[in-house]
């Protein structure tokens, strides 16, 4: 018997639109097996980790969370740390207690090496139907130099695996501008990439995170971050060679085939609501409010709600610039105002729309393509020209 086939996907705008007005779920899994030099996330590294109490933690922080989230979420999602080190029972027996709209997206973030052809059909058979591998890069030096538990062995045995299985989606995660990375290996590690052709990709600069071993080499001059021109040369690389084989640029670092774009992501960046579970997990509720649970195990388990504080209208305007702004169909202004009470001040968006870094279609304002690399400052100068919606004019009655 051949595989079963993926379920179809709604275009992408009726998707869109529909998940604006739901949830999604992420779920956080706080163990790895190494640590790896550049990461800042809530992760730990422990002989014996207590898998089965974190599951038991996620029921029970759902269980209180649930009452105040409407119907059924439109994703879920397990990233880490490493999930794909959990056993696929724990990983069935959570995705059985959301509730999930029907075709709801369910994925895993995978590292190589942590998982054979038979723990990959489990998790497949527990549910999950898009993986989110972890390459980061092919070349050895790089790989050891990041602190990268797996090399390239491992990262081709996990990626043969792919084509067999029965998943609606995967991604593939890439980092560029590592430390005295040439243009020519950044080119070596895309030409691999194209020649395994995932329906998703992600690919993020480098970034050097306080309390990070990279930061401190770097802080202590012991490693230099990318030149500013060649990290230009880079993204500029990635955009083009991606874009000649057919990947569109649906945010800043992202790209994915037609019909391929991260259900999941694709709303955090629309400015919508998801639920965060887990040790450290964060969430933007329907109501409006952030969350952020406590970031050990012990503390998450004993007080699984963390804090939740609902943003003053200022804030909440520049969380929805900041993700809108990433994603190519931008920032529509009167969802700016209706939801936050804010608007932009002409005079902060003008220099930008005739430098050409932003592109106005009535309400919408979007990036220009080629100022995707510069998209930090230009939202910080946009953020800069916030201001209260003026109280409409009081109108005078002449007798
Ligand atoms: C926290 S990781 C979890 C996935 C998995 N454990 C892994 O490492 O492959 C999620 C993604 O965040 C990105 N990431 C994490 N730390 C980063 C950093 N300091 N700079 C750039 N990207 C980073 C990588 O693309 C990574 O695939
Ligand atoms: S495997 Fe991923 S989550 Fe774990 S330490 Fe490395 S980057 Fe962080």
């Amino acid at each position: 018997m051949g595989a079963p086939s993926p379920p179809t996907l709604l275009p992408i705008h009726e998707r869109a639109e529909q998940d604006a007005l739901s949830y999604g779920i992420y779920v956080h899994f706080p163990w790895c097996r190494s640590r790896c030099l550049y990461c800042a996330f809530n992760v730990r590294v422990e002989a014996d980790p207590r898998m089965a109490d974190w599951a038991e933690g996620i029921r029970a922080e759902w269980a209180l969370r649930a009452p105040t989230l409407p119907g059924r979420a439109h994703s879920l999602y397990f990233g880490g740390g490493t999930p794909s080190l959990a056993p696929p029972e724990l990983i069935a027996s959570l995705v059985q207690d959301f509730p999930l709209q029907d075709g709801a997206e369910r994925t895993l973030e995978v590292n190589p090496g942590s998982v054979d052809r038979a723990k990959l059909e489990a998790f497949i058979g527990a549910g999950i139907d898009r993986l989110s591998i972890g390459v980061q890069t092919f070349h050895a030096g790089h790989a050891k130099r990041l602190g990268r538990g797996h090399g390239r062995a491992e990262a081709e045995a996990l990626l043969a695996l792919l084509p067999a299985l029965p998943l609606r989606s995967w991604s593939f995660d890439l980092i560029f501008a590592l430390p005295d990375q040439t243009l020519a290996e950044l080119e070596q590690d895309l030409d691999r990439l194209l020649q395994v052709a995932p329906p998703h990709v992600s690919l993020y600069g480098l970034s050097y995170e306080p309390g990070t071993p990279l930061r401190r080499a770097l802080d202590a001059g012991a490693l230099q971050a990318t030149d500013p021109e060649l990290w230009a040369d880079m993204y500029a690389c990635i955009g083009e060679r991606l874009g000649a084989a057919g990947y569109e640029r649906y945010e800043i670092s992202n790209f994915a085939l037609p019909g391929h774009r991260s259900r999941h992501n694709e709303a955090v960046w629309r400015g919508g609501r998801y639920a965060g579970l887990g040790p450290g997990a964060h969430g933007f509720l329907p109501a409006g409010d952030r969350t952020v649970n406590h970031d050990g195990l012990a503390d998450w388990l004993a007080d699984p709600l963390g804090r939740a504080e609902r943003p003053s209208p200022e804030e909440a305007a520049q969380d929805l610039l900041l993700s809108t702004l990433r994603h190519a169909d931008g920032l529509r202004l009167d969802r700016l105002a209706a939801e936050t009470g804010h608007a932009l001040r002409p005079g902060a968006v003008a220099p930008l729309l005739q430098g050409g870094a932003l592109v106005q279609e009535g309400e919408r304002l979007r990036l220009a393509p080629g100022a995707y690399a510069l998209a930090d400052g230009v939202v910080r100068r946009l953020a800069q020209g916030l201001r209260p919606v003026p109280p409409p004019a009081p109108t005078t009655r002449t007798a």
